[in-house]
């Protein structure tokens, strides 16, 4: 019988990078945007390899053998952390979530997955421990994960984020209507994350100031969405991604969509996650959401989704 497990992309509202370093941070899921994972432990057909069909791409990664990618080695890692013997397992795992782009597409790969094999073996399995070992797939993909992305992903609810400690769930007092748009570039968080390493190594004062004042928007913003003022909510994303840009993760096409959808008339505007590539959103009304999407179209994004955080 075939099981399935699913699980949601994810979008960071402020605070990327510098949570790395242990500065708050905003996440919420995108629940539209999936990865579903089927398993079968009595196909007849058994098999140790697993199919990936994920936006653009559709390629097989083997359970039982070195495969060098980072996406064939933290599933590996995540069936090997559940003590699963996968010989005999017919599984597949189709995903929405286009591969490096800053939605958490690794990380729900991963957590769709769990959930499938546990549940195929009739097991019960805890956020808690589900978290903790998509983080430690993660690590493959990043090295230096805050941990942010596994951990809204697996809750499935708006968080707001410290490294080593417990979730906070925050609840919004206004719906934030917001737009994604995708530059189409896929872009490592590994290697952005990477290069913010060694920025800060170099330039240790200047890049401590940025990391500090992303950090306090990060904070301020959580109380702004608590009591729903969407006007300086805006802004302060604009002011994130300025911040985003010194620390070298933006990129022309992302400050592009960014400067079409303030242009539009969006309340603000960010890169979101590891940047250099990947997505942006736009925090937009009713009024502007149209004229925002057609903005961010004809600036080149190859898709604008739309998301409301209630
Ligand atoms: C990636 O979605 C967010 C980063 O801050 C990396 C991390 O938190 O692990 C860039």
């Amino acid at each position: 019988m075939k099981v399935f497990g699913t699980a949601a992309a994810k979008i960071i509202l402020f605070g990327e990078h510098a949570v790395v370093y242990g500065h708050p941070a905003i996440a919420v899921p995108v629940s539209t945007i999936r990865a579903a994972a089927s398993v079968d432990l009595s196909h007849p057909s058994h098999s140790t390899r697993l199919q990936v069909f994920a936006q653009d791409v559709d390629r097989w990664v083997s359970l039982d053998e070195s495969q060098e990618d980072g996406l064939s080695a933290s599933i590996r890692r995540a069936i090997s952390l559940l003590g699963f013997e996968p010989s005999g397992m017919a599984a597949a795992i189709h995903s929405d979530i286009p591969l490096a782009s800053g939605l958490g597409s690794g990380a729900a790969l991963t957590a769709a997955l769990v959930r499938a094999v546990t549940l195929a073996n009739s097991q019960y399995m805890s956020n808690e421990t589900l978290n903790a070992i998509v983080y430690e797939t993660e690590r493959i993909h990043h090295g230096t994960p805050s941990g942010i992305d596994n951990t809204v992903i697996v809750y499935e609810k708006p968080i707001y984020f410290r490294r080593g400690h417990d979730l906070e769930p925050i609840r919004s007092a206004a719906p934030l209507m917001l737009l994604i748009g995708d530059t189409g570039i896929s872009a490592p968080t590994k290697e952005s994350v990477a290069d913010v390493r060694r920025l800060y190594e170099d330039h240790p004062l200047e890049i401590e100031s940025v990391l500090n004042q992303i950090g306090q928007i990060a904070e301020m913003s959580r109380a702004l969405i608590e009591s729903g003022d969407l006007l300086q909510l805006g802004r302060n994303m604009t002011d994130n991604h300025h911040l985003l840009q010194e620390l070298t993760v933006s990129s022309h096409s992302l400050d592009r969509l960014v400067n079409a959808a303030l242009a539009a008339g969006a309340l603000g505007a960010k890169l979101s996650g590891g940047g250099r590539g990947g997505n942006m959103i736009a925090l937009v009304e009713p009024t502007t959401k149209r004229a925002v999407s057609d903005s961010l179209l004809d600036a080149g994004a190859v898709r604008v989704i739309q998301t409301t955080v209630t």
